[in-house]
């Protein structure tokens, strides 16, 4: 409550300055060319806006861009970048000058003031279509941004020259002479998608070989319009394949690793404010910056027509029904009512965080609403929980803290015959799993495989399936209360991910109880895309008839009987259990 109320006297005291404040020297800009071109900047940078394209970011009398295409936004790949109709001042308040570009779908607005290199920015919806992936973006000038940085990876971009010396052997991807990969999925990483986590990615170099060097960052210190779960994934920063630019993306809606990805969004619905940050090149300055900028979100200069200051918080206990606490739990808070994956929803803004030992979850700064409450297990003490929480109608109130209490999640109540990996819907802890993100590594994997309960270890389990072959869990059952027969048991599969054109039988002592077609599963690029750790998830229940067990030795096998290269199955957990 304290701080609601410090935040509307510090609002208050802005609106004052605003009124009271002189034109001061160095002061944000926007100046019009003609009708279809602007001018916009300080007295430290500049920018050309024309009709799609940004241009000519000069500093210091060097330009930024260069050769290179520039600045724009669009949506659904290059088809549709968008145009911008008119450009108007709509604000200024204290030092912040707020500049709108217009096109049809909405507005882009950068955020000026006199001493930042660089802006904050926002779009805010009008007319986009449904759509999976909309972007802003740089490509800049390749001579000076020869570098990328991400949270996985801190290395040069591959030179156009490199790539071109390859073999394109899929979306773009290619095979270098010497047998490796080269391919812009590399560069994806999960989006530090949690209030309170760092989030700072871009290009950096030297300017234009002056020896000073130069860094261009986004961060987002706003997580809540990105759309996703915990587990969301983009592309970050890379080299374009088709003209040599060095490319700073910024995935604000994004598909590369969902298996549906198609929104529509409200008028009004509001992406960032974010930070285009530029600096000089080091990524321990952009870091603290980063931080800073997580201390002052929610922006107190910022408002949108949804109410950005209307913020509750929310808080609540789960405990699962066997009586453990839902320890570590992912706790999601998204769409009311859902019709999608926690992954796959992105019309409208969406909270993640993970309970404590205790199962105990808190989300601040959540904008007043309706919600619906997911968690999942995300291993640990409850990774063998296949089941999911959801509580719909979870009403949140502008600066109110409601608190929910303590709520049960069913289980799936049943007792555990062997588990391999945990449920945390990733391939944790199988050989080769995990970051950074890397081209074709499910090649390593075997085609045949035997996994010896009570003597293999979890990471002998490869994370990912593709080939012809059998993989085979090899067990022993207890000997069963004499005279009876086997009771019936439940064989769950945990899918990571899938990316399609693989498909398996499954088998129980050799008898076929189910099937993982190409056909039946919605498929995701994570296999082919890099991903080394999740993509969409999936969960199947294959049910053992009574008898199907017997004393002593059984099996449980994968048999892959379809493939199709870097294609195929990303586990998370297999796990057999008496019904
Ligand atoms: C407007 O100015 C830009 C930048 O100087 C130029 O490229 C463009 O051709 C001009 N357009 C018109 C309609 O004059
Ligand atoms: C843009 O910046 C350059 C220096 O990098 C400067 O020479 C030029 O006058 C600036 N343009 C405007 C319109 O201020
Ligand atoms: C980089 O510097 C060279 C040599 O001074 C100059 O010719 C070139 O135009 C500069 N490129 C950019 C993008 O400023
Ligand atoms: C922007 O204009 C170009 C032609 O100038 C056109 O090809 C493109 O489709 C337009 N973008 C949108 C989103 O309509
Ligand atoms: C930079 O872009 C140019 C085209 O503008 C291209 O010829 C060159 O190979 C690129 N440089 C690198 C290092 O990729
Ligand atoms: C293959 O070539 C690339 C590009 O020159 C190089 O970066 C990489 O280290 C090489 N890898 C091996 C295994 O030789
Ligand atoms: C984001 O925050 C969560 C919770 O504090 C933490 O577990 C996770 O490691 C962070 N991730 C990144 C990329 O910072
Ligand atoms: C996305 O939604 C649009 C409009 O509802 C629909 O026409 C289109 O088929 C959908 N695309 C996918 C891939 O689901
Ligand atoms: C889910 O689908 C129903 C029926 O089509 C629709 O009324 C509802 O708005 C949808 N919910 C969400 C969150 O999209
Ligand atoms: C896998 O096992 C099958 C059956 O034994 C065999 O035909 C196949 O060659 C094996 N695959 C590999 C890659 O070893
Ligand atoms: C796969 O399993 C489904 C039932 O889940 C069954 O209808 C289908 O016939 C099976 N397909 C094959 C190829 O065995």
């Amino acid at each position: 409550m304290a701080r609601f109320q410090a935040l509307s006297l510090y609002l208050l005291s802005f609106c004052l300055q605003s009124f009271a404040s002189p034109t001061k020297a160095g002061e944000p800009f926007l100046k019009a060319l003609n009708s279809s071109a602007w001018i916009i900047g300080n007295d430290i940078w500049n920018l050309t806006i024309a009709q799609t394209y940004g241009t000519k970011l000069m500093y210091k009398g060097y330009d930024l861009v260069g050769e290179a295409v520039g600045h724009y936004v669009s949506y659904n790949g290059a088809v549709d970048n968008l145009n911008w109709t008119s450009a108007r001042i709509v604000k200024k308040s204290g030092d912040y000058t707020d500049i709108a570009f217009s096109a049809n779908e909405g507005d882009m607005h950068w955020v000026l003031t006199p001493d930042l290199f660089g802006a904050y920015q926002y779009f805010v919806n009008r007319a986009l279509p449904t759509l999976g992936e909309f972007r802003t973006l740089w490509r800049l000038d390749n001579t000076t941004f020869t570098r990328g940085h991400t949270s996985e990876r801190d290395q040069d971009l591959p030179p156009l020259a490199l790539i071109l010396s390859g073999t394109k052997v899929q979306d773009e991807t290619w095979l270098l002479p010497n047998g490796t990969y080269v391919t812009k999925y590399d560069f994806a990483t999960f989006l530090p998608s949690i209030e309170g986590n760092l989030s700072y990615w871009g290009v950096y170099g030297q300017l234009n070989g002056t020896g000073a060097q130069i860094g261009s960052w986004y961060i987002h210190a706003g997580k809540d319009y990105f759309n996703g779960d915990h587990l969301k994934q983009e592309l970050i920063v890379h080299r374009e394949s088709s003209s040599g630019d060095a490319v700073q993306l910024n995935m604000i809606h994004g598909t590369h690793y969902q298996a549906v990805s198609n929104d529509t969004f409200p008028v009004g619905k509001t992406w960032g404010p974010w930070l285009w940050y530029v600096n000089d090149g080091s990524a321990s300055d952009a870091a603290p910056r980063a931080q800073q900028e997580n201390k002052d979100w929610p922006y107190a200069w910022f408002q949108d027509s949804y109410g950005y200051h209307s913020r509750g918080s929310l808080s609540g206990r789960v405990v699962l029904s066997d009586g453990r606490a839902a320890t570590g739990a992912a706790v999601f808070l998204g769409d009311n009512h859902p019709n999608k994956t926690a992954l796959d929803q992105g019309s409208w803004y969406y909270y993640r965080t993970y309970a404590d030992s205790n199962g105990n979850f808190e989300f601040n700064n959540v904008r007043e609403g309706m919600w619906g409450l997911q968690a999942w297990a995300d291993g640990g003490k409850i990774g063998d929980v296949t089941t999911s929480f959801l509580r719909n109608d979870v009403s949140v109130a502008k600066n109110k803290q409601t608190k929910l209490g303590t709520m049960t999640w069913k289980t799936q109540g049943r007792k555990k015959i062997w588990q391999i990996g945990q449920i945390d819907r990733k391939a944790t802890d199988f050989e080769y799993s995990g970051p950074p993100h890397q081209h074709a590594r499910v090649v390593k994997c075997p085609a045949n495989f035997t996994y010896t309960v009570g003597k293999s270890t979890t990471d002998d389990w490869c994370f990912g399936q593709s080939d012809i072959g059998k993989w085979t869990v090899s067990f022993d059952v207890p000997p069963f209360p004499s005279g009876s027969s086997s009771p019936a048991a439940v064989l769950s599969v945990s899918l990571a991910g899938y990316s399609s054109g693989v498909s398996s039988n499954i088998l129980a002592n050799n008898v076929m109880i189910g099937n993982l077609t190409s056909e039946d599963i919605l498929s995701d690029p994570c296999l082919y895309r890099s991903g080394t750790l999740a993509g969409e998830w999936h969960y199947y229940e294959f049910e053992l008839p009574a008898g199907t067990l017997k004393k002593g030795s059984n099996t449980v096998d994968f048999q892959c009987t379809r493939t199709t290269l870097w294609h195929g199955f990303m586990w998370d957990s297999v796990m057999l259990e008496w019904k």
